[in-house]
C-alpha cells in the first residue's frame, strides 16, 4: 500500500487547537505578573491542555501505522532533530500544566477548572515546594516556547533552503494524495 503523504484528520486538528491553546496561555502566563486577575483563566487552559494533550498522545499511538514518513532522509542530523523535537514538544507540553498544578496545589491552593471542578490535591501547602515547582513550571513553559521557535525553523528551513512546503501535511482536511514533496518552483 502506497504511504500516506498527510497526518491522519485527527492527528491535524488536535495539533492545531494544542497549537493555538499552548502560545495563548504562554501570552497569558508571561502578562501573570501585571494581571493577577488573569490566574484562574491561565489554569484552567493549562488544564484542559494537559487533558488535550493525553488525548493527542494516546491518539498519535493509535493511529501510529498511519503517519506520513518523515520528509527527511533516515538517518541524517535533519531526521534525528526532527524527532527530538516533537518527542520533547510532547514531553514538555505534558511537563509544564503539571508542574503548574503541583506549584498551586504546593502554594495552598486547588487546581480548578473554570470552579467546574477542581482536580485532586497531590501536595499539602509547602512554601519551599511551592518556589521550586514555580521554577520548574516557568523552565518547562520557556523550554516549550524554545522548542516552537525550532519546530517553526524547521518548516522554514524546508521552505527557503529546499523549496518544499511541508504545512498541508498537517493541514486538517481529509486526505487527498498530495505531491510528495511539493517544489514551490513547479
Ligand atoms: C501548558 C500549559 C501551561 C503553560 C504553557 C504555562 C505557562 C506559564 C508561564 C509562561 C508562566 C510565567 C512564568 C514566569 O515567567 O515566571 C506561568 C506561571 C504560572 N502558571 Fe502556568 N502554564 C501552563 C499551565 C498551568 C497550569 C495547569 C497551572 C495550574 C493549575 C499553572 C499555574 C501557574 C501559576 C500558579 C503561575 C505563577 C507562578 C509563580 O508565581 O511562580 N500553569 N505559566
Ligand atoms: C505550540 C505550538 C506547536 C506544537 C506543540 C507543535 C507540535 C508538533 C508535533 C509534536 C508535530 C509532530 C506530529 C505529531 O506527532 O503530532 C508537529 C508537526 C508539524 N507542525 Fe507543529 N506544533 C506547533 C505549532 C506549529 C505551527 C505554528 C506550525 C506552522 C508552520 C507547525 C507546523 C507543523 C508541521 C508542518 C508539521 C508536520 C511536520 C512533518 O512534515 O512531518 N506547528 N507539530
Amino acid at each position: 500500500m502506497k504511504a500516506p503523504s498527510r497526518y491522519p484528520i485527527s492527528v491535524s486538528l488536535l495539533h492545531w487547537l494544542l497549537a493555538i491553546a499552548l502560545i495563548g496561555n504562554l501570552v497569558i502566563g508571561w502578562l501573570l505578573d501585571d494581571r493577577e486577575g488573569l490566574l484562574a483563566l491561565h489554569k484552567s487552559i493549562g488544564i484542559a491542555i494537559l487533558a488535550l494533550a493525553l488525548i493527542r498522545l494516546t491518539n498519535r499511538l493509535r493511529v501510529r501505522d498511519q503517519l506520513p514518513p518523515s520528509v527527511n532522509k533516515t538517518g541524517t542530523a535533519a531526521y534525528f532533530i526532527e524527532g527530538m523535537v516533537h518527542r520533547l514538544l510532547y514531553v514538555l507540553m505534558l511537563a509544564a500544566p503539571l508542574l503548574g498544578w503541583l506549584k498551586t496545589n504546593a502554594a495552598g491552593h486547588p487546581a480548578s477548572f473554570f470552579e467546574l471542578f477542581t482536580l485532586p490535591t497531590l501536595l499539602s501547602r509547602n512554601r519551599e515546594l511551592s518556589h521550586w515547582f514555580g521554577e520548574l513550571h516557568a523552565m518547562a513553559a520557556y523550554g516549550l516556547a524554545a522548542l516552537v521557535g525550532l519546530h517553526l525553523l524547521g518548516a522554514l528551513a524546508h521552505r527557503l533552503l529546499k523549496g518544499q512546503n511541508i504545512v498541508p501535511r498537517i493541514v486538517p482536511l481529509p486526505r487527498r494524495p498530495l505531491p510528495k514533496a511539493r517544489r514551490l518552483a513547479d
